[in-house]
């Protein structure tokens, strides 16, 4: 499938490149990573701004597949990635990765970690993780990015919720990402 990255580049050796110098044809690749489980609008106003930021952006999905309670699998929530954005075609890989975030950043070459910040409550995780990562990783560097303030209140794990117990979350999800919910619940029941 064009554009979709799966799993393919893990175990591969680190590059011998200074992260973030090369994958895309300015310089300036990006990775965006979360567990997108699901994908929401708020992550697709965060990508989009990506892309006029970065001339490349990988939208990375983590997952664990020791401890992985998620609703989606991996190649779902990349699949629904790609269905959800088909207009960044070409400047848009979808991926998942397991593992350090940052030893995937070296893998991929990308030297910059795009994050949302929605409210001020998120500050404190984001900070956390910033710092993890920038000692683990001094060359790759974090970025904030702020979604509109429409999606100040979603994430996905109250979008789950809500879907779960039969609530309306289309204002909340992609279009393709509603159809998985109804297809999967329908399952359950
Ligand atoms: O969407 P989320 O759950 O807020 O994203 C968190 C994520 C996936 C970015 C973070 O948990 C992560 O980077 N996981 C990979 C493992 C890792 O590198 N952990 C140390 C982070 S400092």
């Amino acid at each position: 499938m064009a554009g979709v990255r799966k799993k393919k580049v893990q175990g591969k050796k680190t590059a011998s490149r200074r992260p973030g110098t090369s994958s895309a044809p300015d310089g300036r690749m990006a990775i965006y990573p979360g567990s997108f489980d699901p994908i929401t609008k708020g992550h697709v106003d965060i990508i989009r701004r990506a892309c006029n930021v970065f001339s490349q952006v990988t939208v990375a999905v983590a997952y664990n597949p020791n401890k992985d309670e998620a609703m989606f699998s991996p190649d779902e929530r990349v699949q629904m990635i790609h269905d959800a954005l088909p207009e960044l075609k070409g400047r848009l890989i979808a991926d998942s990765f397991t593992g350090l975030l940052v030893d995937y950043a070296r893998r991929i070459d990308a030297g910059v970690l795009v994050r949302g910040l929605r409210a001020v409550s998120d500050f404190e995780y984001e900070f956390q993780m910033t710092m993890m990562n920038r000692h683990l990783c001094p060359d790759v560097e974090t970025v904030f990015l702020m979604a509109g303030e429409q999606h100040f209140y979603t994430s996905s794990r109250l979008v789950k919720e809500v879907a779960t117990f039969g609530g309306d979350v289309t204002n909340f999800v992609p279009p393709e990402v509603l159809d998985r919910f109804h297809k999967r619940l329908k399952n359950k029941r």
